[in-house]
């Protein structure tokens, strides 16, 4: 039997972090081999935080440099309470550092910002008291809206492919990022009643569009801001990081069943491809069509099981082994191939259908189906 120790269950980041008052803000900032901004970054917020708003700021560090030590020695000269959470397993890049900070805030307010000085401290006073005002849950700092611009974004480069990712996930969340203008920013506002922590499911660097799709925060506005020029050091961005993104992008929209479903039969549709290819190449080397087609069908069921598991299932392949998996996904595949028969054959005679229809109907039936067997019997506990 086991036997539960008082505390042991906590988390101990959740008590990292003093209570402040009320109506206070707690700053959550990841960094990452930031050790040369740390001084600035503390003293802009002393210069501009505490006595507008009662401050305390959390860093959530996944740095491989000595940035933790300069936290501990520049937090001396802070008149607030300066926390480090070291993440030894840095799981979910930047925004699985800002979830633990989330979870760690005390504040009724926290505002995320990033550690290298492009997020102006003096407007965090700002973001808070517009989101008390309009009764908001999220306040993001937009550099899309009058009055803001992104200077520090250097290169014709970066802006267009900031122009270009703004645009795409703009169009493919219209509903959930509805007045937002800048759902990439990396600077925000977010009530602490509005984060749903436990369905955040965060990727890489995009943690405001984490949060606007998965915690929906009833009451959103905007506050413009310049995107500074970077203190110093570089960006830790990285092409990486933008493919990181796209997978980012894939899985929220995997979230809604209806859109997993338009994904499965896409995935399914490119498998012709390999299918076709390996038919060709068996028929090639003398093999009879049939067994050359039954083979080649499992070229394509394979492509697809690797596609589905890297973008539609992701984030469900923990309840099974990949071997077994696999097992179940091919056993569906061609569970559909050897049932389309029988089921066309059932439509043309029992129901009097002509051979086309009864076709397309049994290829979408058998579709719903591997759709829902595979959700039900390869992704679920
Ligand atoms: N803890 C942790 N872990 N922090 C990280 C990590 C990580 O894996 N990667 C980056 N950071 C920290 C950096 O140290 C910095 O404090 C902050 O996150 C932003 O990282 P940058 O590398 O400076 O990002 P950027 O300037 O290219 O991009 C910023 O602006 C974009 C808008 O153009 C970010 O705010 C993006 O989210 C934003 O979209
Ligand atoms: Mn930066």
């Amino acid at each position: 039997q086991e036997s539960i120790v008082p505390g042991e269950l906590d988390d101990p980041a959740v008590h990292a972090v003093e209570v402040p008052e009320p109506g206070a803000v707690t700053i959550v900032v990841p960094t990452f081999n930031e050790s040369a901004n740390i001084r600035e970054l503390l003293h802009l917020i002393t210069e501009s935080v505490p006595a507008r708003l009662p401050c305390e700021v959390v860093f959530v560090d996944d740095s491989t440099d000595d940035t933790p030590e300069v936290i501990y020695e520049a937090a001396k000269d802070c008149p607030f309470p300066v926390t480090v959470l070291h993440r030894d397993e840095p799981v979910g890049g930047l925004g699985g550092a800002v979830v633990e900070g989330l979870k760690a805030a005390s504040s009724d307010w926290i505002v995320v910002m990033d550690g290298d000085c492009q997020h102006p401290p003096s407007l965090v006073p700002e973001l808070v008291a517009t989101g008390e005002r309009a009764n908001a849950g999220l306040v993001v700092a937009s550099r899309y809206i009058k009055g803001g611009s992104r200077a520090g974004l250097a290169g014709s480069y970066r802006v267009a492919v900031s122009r270009g990712a703004t645009w795409l996930t703009k169009s493919l969340f219209p509903r959930k990022l509805h007045g937002i203008s800048d759902p990439m920013s990396g600077f925000f506002a977010i009530r602490r009643s509005a984060v749903t922590a436990d369905v955040l499911q965060p990727l890489g660097y995009k943690i405001l569009l984490e949060l606007a799709v998965r915690s929906r925060p009833r009451q959103v506005t905007e506050v413009p801001f310049v995107f500074q020029d970077r203190f110093a050091g570089e960006s830790k961005s990285s092409a990486q990081e933008g493919m990181r993104f796209l997978r980012h992008l894939v899985g929220l929209r995997a979230a809604s069943p209806v859109a997993r479903m338009v994904g499965f039969g896409l995935i399914g549709a490119t498998g012709f491809v390999p299918n076709l290819l390996g038919l060709w190449a068996l028929t090639l080397v003398g093999m009879h069509y049939l067994p050359a087609e039954i083979l080649a069908n499992q070229l394509g069921v394979a492509w697809n099981f690797v596609l589905i598991e890297h973008l539609l299932f992701r984030d469900r392949r923990q309840h099974r082994r990949w071997w077994d998996r696999a097992g179940r996904f091919a056993l569906l595949a061609n569970a559909d191939l050897v049932l389309r028969i029988p089921l066309i054959a059932l439509f043309v005679d029992r129901f009097g259908m002509g051979a086309l229809s009864a076709t397309a109907l049994a290829l979408v039936t058998t579709f719903v189906l591997r759709f829902v067997g595979t959700e039900a019997l390869v992704y679920l506990p």
